[in-house]
């Protein structure tokens, strides 16, 4: 390990707030002196901010109110002084329309909590879906030294002796209890037995995707991301966090130390082997553009094409988060990935990903398989196939290896719905004629016309269909879809419908051709007609004019380039507060 410098206090930025000899120095010390802390016991040291995303509305974060303790434990430990700061939790469940018309509010929460305030490093608390990447935008943004500590999966699940997954069963009961196959009873015996304790779902969801993202990328200490919300190595983590940062603070180790072109190749490495969820695709690009990384879907896709899926979990595989970690979790995937990895990328524990990876064995080669025995083969499938064509001239995403095999190359007649209220009335109607074959769209779900691209994409499959065993069709959107969930779901169609993408010009009964291995999604539709349907849409008319969502609307941008704010890309600096 290279010699790290040690900074001057008189460097930290919490000195501006708290060294100065004057009114405002006086007020700061007061200040804090009125909590009942002594002047030793935060003067002289690092400021550390925990910023916690624990709400009683957030199930996933429910426990993060003790691990801030632990945390805060850890920085005491280390010489800082630690604090707590509540952020917008974002649970993913409870909050509607969809968390993700809050990811950007909350990464801008997170900055301008760290920025306002005289903090000289942080540790985020986070990991339902969408605050792992709002809380490192943040980070990314204001750049000073972070941590990511993740919740933690929550423990496994079991119904009647059958291994149940969050978001993966619930679908699948759901579809079950349709069909007539389980009773009304056993649906709400289910609810109380399916998600056994707190913690973000324990498939491979978007949670899950994200926090073993920010791992690989360096963000967390090396495996933090597989250990289980209720296990006693969680708060024990979370201490080390605390501990950690205080001398990350005085190494002035910083996001743009570790985040690199390299650590995101890792990241994406490590997602595709996962089977991540789509929404990765997504938030690695918005997390890219703050870092002033380039990142195209384009890269993703090629690094799909490369690595196949190792680890053996739901949906695109049978095990949950509690087996990963048993098996060995991130750093054994890792270790086994080591030929797609650059191994000399930094980690926040100021060592290399290499260092850190080197004595990570694997202790269960079902769960997480070897390079040359994947679950899903790359002919097979793939985590992310993007797809282009004349219905997605910026590109739609797919999971390919979550998707049927009978799917990969369709033609079928489209039936189109432009909104789910009206998908929910029509579904059943027999006077659609929708059969095995039909294309289900769904349109008006992106980034603006929702407004937030809520999860919408795994379109239900008629009760009928379900009836005589039909489990997958292809479905089309432009909005996103559980990472939880499975099926030949195209997602992500950019541009949106809403802001005059091709999709908005299809009508049912056209037919649309999808040819996974081209990468191809076209509507056969020819070009003078579609000129003329173009000639002739109108947009829909916007349902805000205030709160947040006006604003959303307003500056999002398309799923391609990441759902950022326009006016929050980029690496430009912003003021430091001053101080009067
Ligand atoms: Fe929070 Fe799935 S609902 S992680
Ligand atoms: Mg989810």
């Amino acid at each position: 390990m290279t010699e790290t410098r040690r900074r001057p206090l008189a460097e930290l930025r919490s000195q501006r707030w708290y060294a100065s000899n004057d009114i405002r120095g006086f007020a700061h010390r007061q200040r804090s002196q009125q909590m009942g802390l002594r002047r030793e016991e935060f003067l002289g040291k690092p400021v550390i901010a925990i910023l916690n995303t624990w709400s009683e509305m957030s199930p996933c974060h429910a426990h993060l109110r003790d691990r801030a303790e632990a945390v805060k434990r850890g920085v005491w430990q280390g010489g800082g002084y630690p604090v707590e700061l509540p952020v917008l939790s974002v649970g993913e469940v409870m909050v509607k329309p969809t968390t993700m018309l809050y990811r950007n509010f909350l990464a801008m929460e997170a900055e301008e909590v760290l920025r306002s305030h005289p903090i000289d490093g942080a540790v985020l608390l986070g990991g339902c879906d969408k605050s792992t990447p709002a809380l490192l935008m943040g980070a990314i943004s204001m750049d000073i030294p972070a941590i990511f500590c993740p919740a933690g999966p929550m423990s496994t699940g079991r119904w009647r002796g059958v291994t149940t997954g969050a978001g993966t069963h619930t679908k699948k009961y759901w579809d079950e209890l349709r069909a007539g196959r389980i009773s009304d009873a056993d649906w709400v015996d289910l609810e109380s037995r399916m998600t056994r304790s707190i913690g973000t779902c324990n498939t491979m969801g978007t949670a899950s995707t994200m926090t073993s993202i920010a791992d690989a990328m360096g963000m967390s200490l090396t495996g933090a991301s597989s250990i289980p919300a209720a296990d006693s190595a969680h708060p024990r983590m979370a201490s080390a966090c605390g501990t950690r940062i205080v001398e990350m603070v005085w190494e002035d180790l910083k996001p743009s130390d570790l985040l690199t072109r390299q650590s995101f190749d890792n990241g994406l490495a490590v997602y595709m082997a996962l089977g991540g969820s789509t929404n990765a695709a997504i938030h690695l690009i918005a997390m890219a553009g703050r870092a002033g990384i380039p990142l195209t879907l384009s890269d993703m896709a090629a690094a799909a094409a490369k690595i196949p899926v190792l680890a053996d979990l739901f949906p695109s595989g049978g095990h949950l988060m509690e087996d990963f970690w048993f098996a060995g979790g991130l750093p054994a995937l890792m270790r086994k990935l080591t030929p797609h990895l650059a191994l000399d990328a930094r980690t926040v524990e100021g060592r290399t990903l290499g260092e850190a990876i080197a004595g990570a064995d694997c202790y269960a080669d079902d769960v997480i398989r070897d390079l040359d025995d994947p679950v899903v083969p790359l002919e097979r499938g793939r985590t992310l196939q993007l797809l282009t064509g004349n219905l997605a001239p910026d590109g739609a995403v797919m999971k390919s290896s979550a998707a049927s095999d009978r799917l990969l190359k369709h033609r079928g007649r489209a039936v189109v719905f432009d909104e789910p209220e009206a998908m929910r009335r029509g579904i059943d109607d027999p006077a659609l004629g929708i059969d095995a074959d039909t294309v289900l769209v769904l349109r008006n779900g992106g980034p603006v016309g929702a407004p937030g691209m809520p999860e919408w994409g795994n379109l239900p499959i008629p009760k009928a269909l379900l009836k005589q065993g039909v489990t997958d069709m292809v479905r089309i959107s432009d909005a996103r879809m559980s990472g939880t969930h499975y099926g030949t779901c195209i997602l992500h169609v950019a541009p949106e419908a809403a802001v005059g993408g091709p999709l908005a010009l299809l009508r049912t009964g056209d037919v649309v051709s999808l040819d996974v291995a081209a990468g191809r999604l076209d509507m056969e539709v020819d070009a003078a007609e579609i000129a003329r349907r173009r000639a002739a849409w109108r947009p829909p008319p916007q349902r805000y004019e205030r709160s947040f969502a006006a604003l959303y609307q307003r500056h999002v941008s398309q799923a391609d380039r990441g759902c950022d704010f326009d006016f929050l890309e980029g690496t430009s600096a912003v003021p430091e507060p001053e101080i009067f």
